[in-house]
């Protein structure tokens, strides 16, 4: 059986103002089109498994959000962790919690906070991968086509071979700029797009290869995982699980990595830049959102909210972001600095 497991922990703090610790963008309907990411997630997996086979991995501080924005879930599909340790610890724990309902069942592992444009093209690349990864050990990822030369994502050199299902050579996650460059320029390398599809036995195998310690962590609670005791002991087992990615800490060792060359309109809307590339511009090149009058300014990004009227003249290639009490007003080709904002904001309080 399919099972799919959308992780929905992360903070996305590359969109503050927007995005808040106690509200992050997966929650938040970024495109304006009536549902939030995490809906929009998981409404584009209901051709692919039973809605009881959706696993949610979020933070115990979101469980209502969840709950409230995805009322057909039982407390049992919704994972929550007690302290954020990035995606490996959220992968290991719903892997060893659905081994345990169904010890073969293969896994669809996706982010809550991803645009897909294309969804019958997406629907039938899951397919493919589904059918690939439940034969064969294998830990198969997504790959897109890179458009530029971007730090935040991980980069896949493939060894070519066969049509679509590629065996990935080397997996290089979040490159300094100078590496990136070089693998946009050389046209062998897809960036991965975040979405794996293994069977469940594949990934533990991985764990336990690689990652050894989370493996321990949660094979010691096996017993415990859906049933009442289970909370308790997760609690228990995050306080001595180190912090760490998928992507650094099995896909870049891993030896049986595959990546299915993929093209289905995605985008990660990790940044203001990224919102602004997929978003519809008016003749300026404005991409908008809020009630505004704008005289003589382009190509900037405007999310402020309905019930207030903004008045701008002459600027141009910035991002004015409005969200709860914070305002931001940064120029577009410095966006990597609204961590520092936050991280300032935070020391202010
Ligand atoms: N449950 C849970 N717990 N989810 C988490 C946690 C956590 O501690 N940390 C992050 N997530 C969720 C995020 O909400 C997001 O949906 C997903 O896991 C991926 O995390 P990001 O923090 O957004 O990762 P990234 O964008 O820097 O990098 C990953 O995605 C890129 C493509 O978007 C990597 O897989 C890259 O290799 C990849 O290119
Ligand atoms: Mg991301």
């Amino acid at each position: 059986d399919t099972f799919v497991v959308i992780m929905a922990g992360g903070i996305g703090s590359r969109f503050w103002p927007f995005s808040r610790t106690n509200n992050p963008k997966q929650f938040h309907d970024v495109l304006g089109v009536g549902s939030s990411m995490l809906q929009m997630t998981v409404n584009r997996f209901r051709n692919i498994c039973p809605p009881e086979n959706i696993y949610v991995v979020t933070n115990a501080d979101y469980r209502d959000l969840v709950k409230e924005q995805l009322p057909h879930l039982t407390q049992n599909q919704i994972l929550c962790e007690p302290i954020g340790r990035n995606t490996a610890p959220a992968i290991a724990y719903a892997s060893y919690k659905i081994s345990q309902i169904n010890p073969n069942a293969t896994l669809v592992v996706a982010p809550a906070d991803h645009v897909i444009l294309k969804e019958e093209a997406f629907v039938q690349i899951i397919q493919e991968a589904v059918a690939a990864a439940e034969k064969e050990d294998i830990l198969l990822t997504l790959g897109i086509t890179p458009s530029r030369p971007d730090t935040g994502y991980g980069y896949i050199q493939f060894i070519e071979e066969g049509k679509h299902l590629k065996k990935v050579k080397t997996f290089t996650e979040k490159p300094n700029l100078e590496l990136a460059q070089m693998f946009l320029e050389s046209g062998d390398f897809v960036w991965n797009s975040g979405i794996f599809i293994w069977n469940v036995k594949s990934i533990l195998h991985a764990f336990r290869q690689y990652l050894g310690e989370i493996a321990e962590i949660f094979e010691e609670g096996l017993l415990y995982l859906n049933k009442p005791q289970e909370e308790e002991f997760i609690n228990r087992a995050y306080s001595h699980c180190r912090n760490i990615s998928i992507d650094y800490g099995i896909m870049e060792k891993a030896d049986n990595v595959f990546v299915l060359l993929s093209d289905f309109g995605w985008s990660d809307l990790g940044t203001w830049n990224s919102l602004y590339s997929i978003g519809n511009k008016d003749n300026a090149g404005n991409v908008i959102d809020g009630d505004v009058l704008l005289y003589d300014t382009r190509n900037c990004i405007i999310k402020t909210p309905q019930e207030r009227l903004v008045v701008i003249n002459g600027l141009e290639n910035f991002i004015v972001a409005e969200y709860d009490n914070v305002l931001m007003i940064c120029p577009k080709d410095e966006e990597q600095r609204v961590k520092d904002f936050v991280a300032d904001v935070k020391s202010k309080k």
